[in-house]
């Protein structure tokens, strides 16, 4: 059985949540709209109609939140900053009770010991911003530069851990391409130009807080799977191929430098001749001090010649009889292992945090307790995974749950429980779930 000494003395334990899936007050105390509220007001968008409207109302409770933080036994929080809570039209006009609400969220995390990881951007752009084009608009760049700097300024003295955008590829996949997140786009020409302006947001906004936060210590968080071909037949290793360029490369390999990963793909070659200043590698490049990565799943791929331009499809975890959440994910630790090795062998990569780890199951109150033994079987695994990684010499210096508390899944509602501690969203009431008492545990605060 692993025990947390095992990954070291300065190994830091963290749990991870975002402002839009836990803050509610989503239009109150100044704060402007974001995709996510406009969004979720749309008929059919969001399971059984749910908003994120009220959610956790963290906004209100954050101080009972960051004591349960500490409770469980955890020295990081890593929440993120509502964009248009600071900046409610994306840009100008600043509002103050935006700025000092997460002044009192940081503060209090020094109260309870824990160190802050701050995310810039955890998906819900203000929606005045969209109005523009979003993602899509050349202007983006400057907006998010804009409010980069001023959270750089306000919160740089108190904040040293940042974290510059969460998931590029969840967000410009899902809300530019597939239409079934936030602002709803679809089709290629959104997703890649979405993609250039957020590669380059990326690199912009590590170099921004460079440049304002004395030692700062700087990231960005990717999703990651590792692809696994359905069978080893040509067809289905170059399918497999080109879904770990999109899932996997199209991030990461630009901010080390290394440009977008065309010469495996000729659609990711053809759009970037298109668009000849993506050639221009230089600007998309930052030197991060640490890359966050977030596993969930792996995929395992199969040629289809029916689906259009990626000619590939997931034959997905049920239907190959494997142990899967209740999201449908395919629980595989090895697949963690895997692709923690596949990222720290671009020799780029200095610190790797994992950044988001986690599994939804059906959880119920019963009594005041919430039994819930596959998610801690989960997280046994997956530490288990990530500490042979570690032992093989992976500069792996921290982990994070997601997520501290049930909260707002995006387009699954509030249908999809991750945390460690339950939410009942009618009375606002917390019941730490056993998982949550087993890294109480686990990490020897009893
Ligand atoms: C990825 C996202 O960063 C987070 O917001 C989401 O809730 C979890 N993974 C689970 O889907």
């Amino acid at each position: 059985m692993i025990k947390a000494s095992d990954f070291g003395d300065d190994f830091l334990w963290g749990v991870a949540v975002a402002a839009a899936q836990i803050e509610g007050a989503s239009e109150s105390y100044g704060k402007g709209p974001s995709i996510w509220d406009t969004f979720s007001k749309r008929a059919g968008k969001i399971k059984k109609g749910h908003q994120p409207t009220h959610t956790c109302d963290f906004y209100h409770k954050y101080k009972e939140d960051i004591a349960l933080v500490k409770t469980l036994g955890f020295s990081v929080f890593r929440f993120s900053i509502a964009w248009s809570r600071i900046l409610p039209y994306g840009k100008g006009i600043i509002n103050k009770e935006g700025i000092l609400f997460y002044h009192r969220v940081i503060d209090e995390c020094f109260l309870n010991g824990l160190i802050p990881y701050v995310t810039l951007y955890h998906w819900d752009l203000p929606d005045a911003l969209e109005d523009e084009g979003g993602w899509n608009a050349y202007s983006i760049n400057d907006s998010f530069n804009n409010f980069v700097s001023i959270c750089a300024k306000e919160y740089g003295d108190k904040v040293k851990n940042w974290i510059v955008l969460n998931e590029p590829f969840g967000f410009t996949s899902l809300g530019y391409m597939l239409g079934v997140h936030a602002p709803g786009k679809t089709g290629l020409t959104n997703f890649f130009s979405a993609v250039h302006h957020t590669a380059i947001a990326q690199a912009d906004g590590g170099r921004i807080l460079r440049a304002l936060v004395p030692n700062a210590n700087i990231g960005t968080s990717f999703s990651c799977s590792e692809v696994i071909p359905y069978t080893q037949s040509d067809a289905d290793v170059t399918a497999a191929k080109r879904i770990d360029c999109l899932m996997n490369r199209l991030f990461i390999e630009p901010a080390l430098g290394m440009g977008y990963p065309g010469a495996d793909w000729d659609l990711m070659e053809k759009f970037s001749i298109q668009h000849s200043t993506w050639r221009h590698t230089e600007r998309l490049t930052f030197d991060f001090d640490f890359i966050g990565l977030q596993n969930y799943f792996p995929l395992t791929i199969k040629y289809n010649a029916f689906i259009p331009v990626l000619q590939a499809w997931e034959v997905k975890a049920k239907s190959r009889k494997k142990p899967h959440t209740a999201m449908g994910w395919e629980i595989n630790a090895d697949s963690f292992y895997n692709i923690i090795k596949q990222f720290a062998s671009y020799p780029g990569v200095k610190k790797i945090m994992i950044t988001e780890n986690g599994a939804a199951y059906h959880d119920k109150v019963l009594g005041n307790h919430v039994h819930d033994p596959e998610r801690i079987a989960y997280f046994q695994l997956y530490l288990a995974a990530l500490l042979k990684a570690k032992s093989e010499g992976v500069n792996i210096t921290g982990y994070m749950a997601w997520t501290l508390m049930d909260n707002f899944e995006w387009a699954e509602g509030f249908n999809a429980r991750f945390g460690l501690v339950h939410t009942d969203f009618k009375t606002q009431r917390r019941t730490i779930k056993d998982s949550g008492f087993w890294f109480q545990k686990f990490l020897h605060k009893i």
